[in-house]
């Protein structure tokens, strides 16, 4: 039997109603805030991610599916979407007539990490991304929405941590003082990091492994290296994040692992995951569309693991899955032939109707509709047929009514909806 490629998954029937209902409470969310639905494509050239992501990224370097097309072009299945996202609004010249945009796009990523739970090859994200906006109330109103909708899909046990990664100005001596601080410590890090530490020091604030978190425990501060503007773009988010009361951790380490972000970075994290704790991630990424080509724009976003949220929000499946309205019955050719055409018009009609195309006993159609959990059955046989109605019957009440063969379709629905 040929199986799924590791790190790959299907989201089978029972579990999908749960990825609808997300997609749907966020996009009304995302909507009624302004974003716009944009889609882009699952394959880019692998450059725009190796110049937007940064060389020296775990994604750039380890994860990305690249293969060479047909003539040889260097192609990649989509990491993310942001680097896309700012592809498209400079190559459609999408600013020239308006430069704020506000985009949201749900989709597939890749990314060749080593799977387990929470952790996927094949994994999708819901992003959005504010174009062409300086401001610091852009950031607040992503985290605000983020907030938002994690509470409306019942999941507590969230924490939002916040930074800021300063600027092409102020991060320079901020990397020194850090590098400074690295080279007292090597002794004690991973290889990653040892690797790592001259290119992209950034990087070992945000290892993972135990030996390295602890050697970084004193490391300096980026908050302490901030120009006069990064500090008053971070102190106007803590003010209105405070001032819209949604509670927040200052976390000095939080580098996030792609190189595209300047000032504010921010990440959901939530309890209930175990080790793939972060459900969501973004900020602001100033710098990448003029990295790309494009104009000299200011943007944010933030993307949010769905394969994660799936896994821990607190909506009731059983009220999603749909059942059958209704289950025809039908004894013998000529009645299942004129059931199938109600079947038809009352699928047409938004009627969830359902029946059993095989010439079965009537027993085992009741069972099957029992099985569907259909909440009707319309029985019709010769019987019937000859004295000109069908038997309604409502399989939670066991209440039956005769309905006129007559304009059926009607008079089923105008008893369904009653
Ligand atoms: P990211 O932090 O790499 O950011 O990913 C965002 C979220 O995607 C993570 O918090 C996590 O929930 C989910 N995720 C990432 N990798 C996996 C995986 N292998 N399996 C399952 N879920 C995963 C970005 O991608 C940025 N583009 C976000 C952004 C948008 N920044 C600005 N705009």
């Amino acid at each position: 039997m040929i199986q799924l490629i590791r790190g790959f998954k299907d989201i089978l029937p029972g579990e999908v109603e749960i990825w609808q209902q997300v997609e749907k409470i966020a996009v009304s969310l995302l909507q009624d805030f302004g974003f716009k639905e944009i889609r882009i494509p699952i394959l880019e050239r692998t450059e725009l991610f190796a110049r937007s992501i940064g060389e020296d990224t775990d994604i750039v370097e380890k994860e990305m599916y690249t293969f060479p097309d047909r003539k040889g072009d260097l192609i990649t299945l989509r990491p993310e979407a942001t680097a896309s996202v700012c592809r498209s609004y400079i190559q459609h010249k999408l600013y020239a007539k308006d430069p704020v945009r506000k985009f949201y796009t749900i989709g597939p990523m890749f990314r060749r990490e080593r799977p387990q739970k929470g952790r996927y090859r094949q994994f999708y994200q819901i992003n959005a991304e504010i174009l062409g906006v300086e401001s610091p109330l852009a950031d607040v109103e992503l985290i605000l929405l983020l907030v938002s909708l994690f509470s409306k899909l019942s999941v507590s046990d969230i924490e939002t941590h916040i930074n800021s990664l300063g600027c092409p100005e102020c991060r320079p001596n901020f990397k020194t003082a850090l590098s400074g601080f690295i080279s007292t410590e090597t002794t004690h890090l991973c290889s990653d990091c040892i690797r790592r530490k001259d290119r992209n020091p950034f990087r070992v604030l945000d290892c993972k492994v135990p030996a390295c978190r602890e050697a970084m425990t004193d490391a300096p501060s980026i908050l302490d290296y901030l120009c006069s503007v990064c500090t008053r773009h971070f102190e106007i988010v803590n003010e209105e994040l405070e001032a819209l009361k949604i509670p927040f951790i200052i976390d000095k380490r939080l580098v996030r692992g792609l190189d595209y972000y300047i000032r504010t970075t921010f990440e959901i994290h939530t309890g209930s995951l175990g080790a793939q704790s972060a459900v969501a991630g973004g900020g602001r990424y100033d710098g990448l569309i003029k990295l790309l080509g494009g104009p000299d724009m200011p943007a944010t976003g933030f993307a949010i693991g769905l394969d994660r949220l799936a896994e821990i929000t607190g909506l009731d499946t059983s009220d999603l899955i749909q059942t059958p309205d209704i289950f025809l019955a039908a004894l013998g050719e000529k009645c299942r032939t004129l059931a199938f055409g109600w079947k038809c018009a009352l699928g047409l009609e938004g009627i969830r109707a359902d029946m059993d195309f095989e010439n079965r006993s009537l027993k085992s159609q009741m069972k099957r509709a029992d099985k569907l959990k259909a909440s009707h059955v319309l029985i019709v046989g010769e019987k019937e047929l000859e004295e000109g109605s069908a038997v309604l019957r409502n399989l939670t009440t066991k209440e039956q009514v005769l309905i006129p063969l007559e304009n059926i379709i009607a008079k089923v629905k105008a008893k369904l909806r009653s």
